[in-house]
């Protein structure tokens, strides 16, 4: 592919713009300047990097953050910045979306993606990919909140109670709940219902990908080929 082309594909600015980069000498493909825009590359384990930083090229965009609190999930923020800002530019330039929505308050895993099938996939209540979150709860946990949202409760607007997929106590007050759907509030408004009140929510995995413990709050980074057969699981 064309390096221009490359460039435009990976989030980098109008074909004029990429253009102009390589004639600036701001791009290196696998190590070497290259300031001819036209000239052609492989694409597989192809590495840009411009102006000095590394971008290994992807096809399509698979990412995870560490959501921080203090984020709406939103293109369009109200009252909070929004988590698109806590991307590089090419991220967004090439149309990265959030996959499903955490609370303003709430941390944790959020995914991202350029491709369309894949947001749907993770997406969509049909394949119920299972959500782990930790809350913290105000009040001790009893065995009969944890019992009572394995039963399912009944949530205001609802006619049918929701149960967890799983739930147990972490600790006193450390409850790991998982949940098949993710309705607005629900884990709060689940806990809620059992009698307790969540103070502080984090989601600590997606399927089978776990939050990585290295990954530090409000930083994000690129799904491996492993990441991303735990969630095809
Ligand atoms: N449940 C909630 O209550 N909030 C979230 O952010 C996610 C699930």
């Amino acid at each position: 592919m064309q390096l221009e082309r490359i460039l435009h594909s990976q989030g980098f600015g109008s074909r004029k713009l990429c253009r102009i980069l390589c004639y600036d000498e701001r791009v290196a493909v696998n190590g070497e300047i290259c300031d001819d825009p036209s000239a052609d590359f492989p694409t597989d384990h192809l590495t840009l990097t411009v102006d000095g930083e590394d971008w290994p090229y992807h096809e399509k965009a698979y990412l995870m953050l560490n959501k921080p609190a203090g984020y709406e999930c939103s293109l369009k923020p109200q009252y909070h910045p929004g988590v698109h800002a806590l991307l590089p530019s090419p991220l967004r330039e090439r149309g990265v979306q959030n996959i499903g929505r955490l609370d303003e308050d709430t941390t944790g895993l959020l995914l991202f993606s350029d491709d369309g099938t894949f947001i749907h996939r993770m997406g969509s209540p049909k394949w119920k990919v299972p959500k782990v979150y930790e809350a913290t709860t105000k009040h001790p946990i009893d065995a009969a909140q944890v019992k009572a949202l394995l039963a399912g409760v009944l949530l205001n607007d609802e006619t049918v109670p929701i149960a967890a997929l799983a739930c147990e106590a972490a600790g006193p007050h450390t409850l790991h709940l998982t949940l098949g759907e993710g309705k607005y509030h629900q884990v709060k408004r689940m806990v809620a219902a059992a009698g307790n009140r969540v103070e502080a929510l984090k989601r600590i995995a997606i399927g089978a990908l776990t939050l990585p413990e290295d990954l530090p709050v409000g930083e994000w980074r690129w799904l491996s080929e492993a990441d991303l057969e735990k969630l095809r699981k």
